[in-house]
């Protein structure tokens, strides 16, 4: 059936299902900025079918949740909020649940849910969104449960209508998967292959998004700077960025996220020489010992990942940088933490995101020896907080009595202040009009915690 028929068909059968005058959708997301984006398409193809939205599963013609598989606790609240809909479903028996996203993409959950949760009529994988519509309609028609997996495809699907969110940043996908296969990860065995879109597609979505009144871009890939190396032309991801950069407007890029196994110097001078891309670099190290790195096939040592930072700053002595980073990695010690402990220190980022080793079945890093407690595990967990924190008070200081340019972004009615990031991306709340939202506006810090600033606009006339 051709694909126009299949939303408007599927629309039609939901329609009649729904319990109010059109049908309703609620839309969970659990993840990365990836499956936000994600998101994102599955909203703007339900739209196209004719559905609203709403935040209420009790008021919900359709229920998706669209999960994340990056660790365990992740999957865990999906099973439980999955769960909690078997009421629901009883009172409502019209109602559709489905389940996606990267949780899908592996084989034994598939299996747990069509055994455990039999009220699940739709299970679909990362890369069939677009073909939502049809497998809507086939569940509508047959009355049957619906599963399709697709992580090992090679297309780049182009057109999918989107929904955006936000109304002033804008989620811009420029490559799906990764070929990294780190081995504590499972995304590379979840979304499949690296496929980078042309760059005549990004560039085209960028300008569109400019014209819609977006001023911030944040180009989204697992690792952006391995873009464009399987296209039949080549693009390196700093030409992407060169090219996006010379669109005129008054706006901002970001990116997220940069490998250091693949991040270039060229990048650095890129941005350093831009004139729209934030100078602010999430450059996730994951651990500081090269042993462990070697393990994690990270493919890069700690001091790789210095002479990078020690690069962009001096290019860029305003930069920002964040990482992420795992804590208790199968059989690191607690000598080899303490190299995670003294990176931390000794670069100074502005935030972290740091998690708890979490096995995933299937990775390679599943099935090696990991002999150190939990409890033991969180103890270095919280001293690597600890570090963070002083850290942190060690350098925001010097960003007291700054001004930096904000993009506000909204009106936070409860503490009656505009809410916007600076470049560097941190938070800054400043007395103001509603109708500054969208602009750009010269604050001065005046107040510093953990990197959440408070200021006071610079009036221009
Ligand atoms: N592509 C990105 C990361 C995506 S996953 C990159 O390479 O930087 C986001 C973060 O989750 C990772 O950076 C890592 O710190 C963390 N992570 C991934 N797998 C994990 C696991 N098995 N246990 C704990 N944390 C994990
Ligand atoms: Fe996972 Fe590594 Fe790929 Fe990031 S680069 S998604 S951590 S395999
Ligand atoms: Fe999770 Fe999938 Fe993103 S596993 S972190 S939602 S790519």
């Amino acid at each position: 059936m051709q694909e126009e028929q299949c939303v408007e068909l599927a629309g039609q059968l939901m329609a009649v299902r729904a319990r109010g005058a059109v049908p309703m959708a609620v839309v969970r997301t659990y993840g990365c900025q990836q499956n936000v984006s994600d998101s994102e398409k599955i909203r703007g193809i339900l739209a196209q079918m004719g559905f609203s939205f709403t935040d209420d599963e009790t008021k919900a013609d359709l229920v998706i949740f669209n999960t994340c598989a990056v660790r365990e606790n992740a999957e865990y609240r999906v099973y439980g909020n999955v769960g909690n809909l078997k009421n629901l479903k009883r009172e409502h028996p019209a109602m559709l649940i489905a389940v996606c996203g990267c949780m899908m993409e592996q084989e034994h959950v598939a299996e747990k849910i069509r055994k455990s949760y039999p009220y699940v009529s739709l299970v679909f994988g990362t890369n069939l969104i677009h073909r939502l519509p049809q497998m809507l309609y086939r569940v509508l028609s047959t009355g049957k449960r619906v599963f399709e997996r697709g992580a090992e495809t090679k297309e780049v699907i182009e057109g999918v209508p989107v929904l955006r969110d936000r109304e002033i940043r804008a989620w811009l996908t420029v490559m799906y998967g990764c070929d990294n296969f780190c081995s504590y990860c499972i995304v590379p065995h979840v979304r499949g292959r690296e496929r980078s879109r042309q760059a005549a597609a990004v560039e085209e979505e960028f300008r569109q998004l400019l014209a819609q009144g977006y001023r911030e871009i944040v180009l989204l890939g697992q690792n952006v700077n391995s873009y464009g190396k399987n296209l039949e032309q080549p693009v390196s991801f700093a030409e992407l960025l060169r090219r996006l950069d010379a669109v005129p407007g008054d706006y901002r890029i970001r990116f997220m996220t940069s490998h250091p196994k693949d991040a270039t110097y060229e990048l650095m001078d890129v941005m350093a020489q831009s004139k729209h891309i934030c100078h602010s670099l999430h450059l996730p190290f994951q651990a500081g010992n090269n042993r462990v790195l070697r393990e994690m096939n990270r493919g890069y040592t700690r001091e790789k990942y210095l002479e990078l930072v020690q690069y962009a700053r001096e290019k860029m002595p305003d930069i920002t940088l964040t990482s992420d980073i795992i804590v208790g990695f199968p059989g690191e010690t607690y000598e080899e933490f303490q190299d995670t402990v003294s990176l931390v220190r000794q670069v100074g980022f502005t935030a972290l995101f740091t998690f708890l080793y979490s096995p995933r079945t299937g990775t390679r890093a599943a099935a090696m020896d990991d002999p150190v407690p939990h409890e033991e595990k969180s103890r270095w967990f919280q001293e690597l907080l600890a570090a963070q924190e002083e850290t942190s008070e060690k350098n925001s200081p010097g960003i007291l009595g700054t001004v930096q340019r904000v993009l506000v972004e909204e009106y936070n009615e409860k503490r009656g202040l505009l809410a916007g990031k600076t470049e560097g991306n941190l938070n800054c709340d400043f007395s103001g009009d509603a109708s500054l939202i969208g602009s750009f506006v010269d604050v001065r810090v005046t107040e510093s915690h953990n990197w959440v600033l408070k200021g006071e606009p610079i009036l221009t006339k």
